[in-house]
């Protein structure tokens, strides 16, 4: 049975790579320009997800309560507790201003207490410790077309939560010499875990990795060109190793470096808001075309 909305995980061990750009700049292209209702749920210490959408004294302000935040999904397993609320927790509509800016974009901010959740976790033995958000979050699905779980650049306990509560994992990927022996460690890991836990998903597809986004691309760089020549290759022999989805594909256009990206996170805005004419937003506005083409037609 599948489930109503498409969760998915965006994954890479690797930081930098634009786990949380892609999160924060295709949910907001869904949510505006095909009113699509997307929610971000950050899980990363870090809370980047949440400071790109939400400004430091609006996040703080929200955190006074720890309980509406990510981290007390976990909190409430390590204690016994069950106080998160996600109405109470989920953020409706950012980013917030005077004026709506974009009506179907939620958050579910995360915290800095997340970094604590690693070192506590490993006091619940069993495989449920994996999944504890899917439990927590799996009522709250339906409301939406599209889930993005914006997880740390690392695959310990948290990732692996979402990687549990996804249908599909989403890899962000800068086509370096270096990053793709790092892929492959990546992908042999995801593999194992679905393997590890297939048993408790027995009334889910089991998820994979369904697709990748290209980021940082430079075209006049031959070890770009080099670097995606050489992942596709790569691509095409997991697929028929099956460690990956059958139809998993690098997501075009790639995206290119563009200063605006960079810049809107001072903002606090999604490209598309900070600078609607930028190559950044138009390469989030066409990828994002091609996404909905690949989640909701081609898998
Ligand atoms: N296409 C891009 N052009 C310019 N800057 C980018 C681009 N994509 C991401 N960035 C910037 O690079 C940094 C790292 O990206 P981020 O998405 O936070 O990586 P991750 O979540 O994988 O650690 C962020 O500060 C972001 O603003
Ligand atoms: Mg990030």
């Amino acid at each position: 049975m599948p489930l109503p909305g498409r969760v998915i995980a965006f994954v890479n061990f690797k930081g930098g790579v634009g786990k949380t750009a892609n999160v924060v700049n295709i949910g907001a292209c869904l949510a505006k320009y095909h009113g699509k209702k997307v929610l971000i749920v950050d899980l990363d210490a870090q809370c980047n997800s949440s400071l790109w959408l939400m400004k430091p004294e609006e996040l703080e302000k929200h955190n006074q309560d720890l309980h509406r935040c990510s981290y007390q999904i976990f909190r409430d397993k390590i204690v016994g507790s069950s106080v998160f609320d996600f109405v109470k927790a989920v953020v409706r509509g950012v980013p917030r201003r005077e004026y709506t800016l974009i009506a179907n974009l939620d958050l579910l901010p995360s915290a800095v207490e997340m970094a604590m959740i690693e070192d506590q976790i490993h006091q619940i033995k069993s495989v449920s410790a994996f999944t504890i958000l899917y439990q927590a979050l799996k009522p709250y699905f339906g409301a939406y077309d599209y889930v993005f779980l914006d997880c740390p650049p690392n695959l310990y306990t948290v990732s692996k939560n979402a990687l549990f509560a996804a249908q599909y994992c989403v890899v962000p990927y800068i086509p370096d010499y270096l990053s793709l022996s790092g892929f492959l460690v990546l992908a042999d890991m995801i593999d194992e875990f679905y393997n590890r836990l297939s048993g408790q998903m027995t009334v889910r597809r089991r998820p994979q990795i369904a697709a990748f986004i290209i980021n940082h691309f430079v075209r006049q760089r031959n070890v770009f060109e080099t670097g995606v020549n050489e992942f596709e290759i790569m691509i095409n022999r997991l697929k028929e190793n099956g460690k990956i989805h059958p139809r998993a594909q690098c997501l075009h256009p790639y995206i290119r470096f563009n200063v605006h990206v960079a810049e809107s996170t001072n903002e606090h805005l999604p490209v598309i808001l900070h600078k609607e004419d930028s190559m950044g937003a138009m390469d989030y506005a066409d990828l994002t075309q091609n996404f909905i083409r690949h989640f909701e037609v081609t898998l």
